[in-house]
């Protein structure tokens, strides 16, 4: 080993503020012996707006040659007249993850030591999400017609590939079978989405029937939000499509301390291509540039991030330092326990500092 090449990519608004904490947190956690080699790529809104790039190619070949990505968030404000809706999103952070094979968006939830939530008695809620990354609703496929008329149609098409589905299905399975509860629950709405729910269902039964220790389930995505409301602590993995992970993963963050603790890997499982790890949040620009964001999502990727590349020690070291972090904030107070969001990167780093 001996060099992580790191590329960082902070994007707009909280993005910025909550990566430098990331980053200062990972740089004490290096592990013994290896160094971090960062590039950074000043990709986002403010590139888009000054020159017109989004991810030039030559960028992304870059980005390919570098072991891991740590990302902050990308996006502007909703409905900015000079942002066309959906450039960055989908050139930027949609591109890498389609173009770098992310198939598996991996974005655990758990319900830390002392942390206030929205639910009175949840339990031990500790699952993980395991969203596909690269079909689904999300590819693009679809189209306007007689746009502006009042016969306009517009069309986004679900793609639901036998291989993409497999895929992620199968490291589901092995996610599952690898956890103390072995359970494995498939999201998903067969009852409407009859075509896209027949080869998610037909692959999760036939890969089900080899994995006999692995305990299985099914619910519809509507039912899943009651469940996951009202007994939370039921699931342990879930395996959903793009846009049903991306609906109930932030739901999974409101009821497990807020969108501030949830991290999120965007995992190539082949290794063919860097993962990248990046808060489940967005840019927020309702509190952007006021150091009132919480990084404790982004740090907690940075371990994520480790844990991927093979240092467990190093990753579990900020998880628990995060972990004490949020149990000492006080009942009632902000997202950062009254803090800035420099300070709680601060607290986070002396503590993995020991
Ligand atoms: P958002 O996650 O940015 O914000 C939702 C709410 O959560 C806001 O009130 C915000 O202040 C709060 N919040 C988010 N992160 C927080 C943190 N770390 N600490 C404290 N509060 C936090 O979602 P949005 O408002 O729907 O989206 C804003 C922009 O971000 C849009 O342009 C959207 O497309 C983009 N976005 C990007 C990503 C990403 O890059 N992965 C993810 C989601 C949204
Ligand atoms: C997320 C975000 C993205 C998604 C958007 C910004 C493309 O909401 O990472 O959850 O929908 O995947
Ligand atoms: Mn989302």
């Amino acid at each position: 080993h001996g060099t992580i090449k790191l590329a960082v990519i902070p994007g707009d608004g909280i993005g910025q503020e909550v990566t430098a904490e990331a980053v200062k947190v990972l740089e004490v956690a290096s592990p013994a012996g290896v160094k971090f080699e960062q590039t950074r790529y000043d990709l986002g809104a403010e590139r888009y707006l000054a020159t017109g790039e989004v991810l030039p190619d030559s960028v992304l070949d870059e980005i390919r040659q570098h072991d891991a990505i740590l990302l902050g968030a990308v996006g502007g404000k909703p409905n900015d007249p000079n942002l066309p809706p959906g450039i960055l999103e989908r050139g930027l952070l949609l591109r890498l993850r389609f173009e770098l094979d992310h198939y598996v968006n991996l974005r655990p939830s758990r319900i830390f030591p002392g942390v206030p939530g929205p639910l009175a008695d949840p339990g031990e809620v500790d699952f993980v999400v395991v969203r596909e990354g690269t079909e689904g609703p999300y590819t693009g496929n679809g189209g306007s017609l007689r746009v502006g008329t009042p016969h306009e149609v517009a069309t986004e098409v679900s793609v639901n590939t036998a291989f993409g589905v497999e895929r992620v299905v199968r490291d589901a399975f092995a996610r599952a079978q690898r956890r103390p509860r072995k359970k494995l629950t498939l999201v998903h709405k067969t009852n409407v989405l009859v075509h896209a729910g027949s080869v998610w269902w037909r692959i999760f039964q036939s890969v089900a029937a080899e994995h006999p220790d692995v305990t299985t389930d099914y619910m519809h995505i509507d039912a899943a939000t009651i469940f996951m409301t009202t007994d939370p602590a039921r699931f342990d993995v879930i395996v959903t499509d793009n846009l049903f992970g991306d609906i109930i993963t932030d739901l999974a963050a409101a009821i497990t301390g807020g969108i501030g603790l949830a991290a999120s890997g965007n995992v190539n499982p082949d290794r063919t291509a860097p993962s990248m790890f990046e808060p489940v949040h967005g840019s927020a620009p309702d509190i952007a540039g006021q150091q009132k964001a919480d990084p404790t999502a982004a740090i907690l990727s940075a371990a994520l991030l480790l844990d991927h590349l093979g240092y467990a020690d190093a990753a579990a070291a900020i998880e628990s330092a995060a972990i004490a972090d949020i149990a000492e904030r006080p009942a009632g107070s902000s997202p950062t326990g009254g803090r800035r969001t420099s300070e709680v990167g601060d607290a986070i780093a002396a503590r993995v500092a020991g």
